[in-house]
């Protein structure tokens, strides 16, 4: 059992590769998809220095927050509402550089100044939540998060 992440890199692309067969490793080692999320939440906050970093799971047509790693979050976000909610809607990433700009943007918290949320599929390829990461910077994510995050959450099996 790996019991800490390592990161010697000091920019962003080179963290995410050192993450990379980190989490796959650890997450491998346990199959409860609870579990895997909660421990997915806390390696990036930490290793990322993210602002807030959880999931919300699709339950009776609605979003409902999940495993998280940061400051008190809304519970519940329906279809195509906020950046969540848009991102479960179109099955797509949306990264948002300023919050302010986005409209509909729901703000759990002031701080957050930008954020990327990515959908997550099960194995049959449905969706079945969304991956939301915040910062309390502008324009904290790019493309490059976008092919890291979504190749860790390749990681999780639903
Ligand atoms: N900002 C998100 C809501 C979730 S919190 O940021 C944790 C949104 O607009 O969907």
């Amino acid at each position: 059992m790996s019991e800490s992440i390592h990161i010697t890199a000091s920019n962003k692309e080179g963290k995410y590769k050192e993450l990379v067969p980190q989490v796959k490793s650890l997450l491998q080692q346990e199959t409860d998809p609870v579990a895997n999320m909660a421990n997915f939440c806390a390696v990036l906050k930490y290793s990322m220095h993210f602002f807030w970093v959880g999931f919300y799971l699709i339950k009776n047509n609605e979003l409902v927050l999940g495993p998280f790693q940061g400051p008190l979050a809304c519970t519940r976000i329906q279809k195509g509402r906020g950046v969540c909610g848009s991102a479960w809607q179109k099955a797509e990433t949306i990264v948002v550089p300023n919050v302010d700009e986005f409209p509909g943007h729901i703000a759990c918290s002031s701080l957050s100044k930008s954020e990327i949320v990515l959908p997550v599929f099960n194995s049959n390829n449905q969706i079945v939540g969304v991956l939301d990461v915040d910062s309390d910077e502008l324009n904290s994510f790019d493309d490059c998060d976008k092919k890291y995050l979504s190749e860790l959450l390749s990681c999780l099996k639903f």
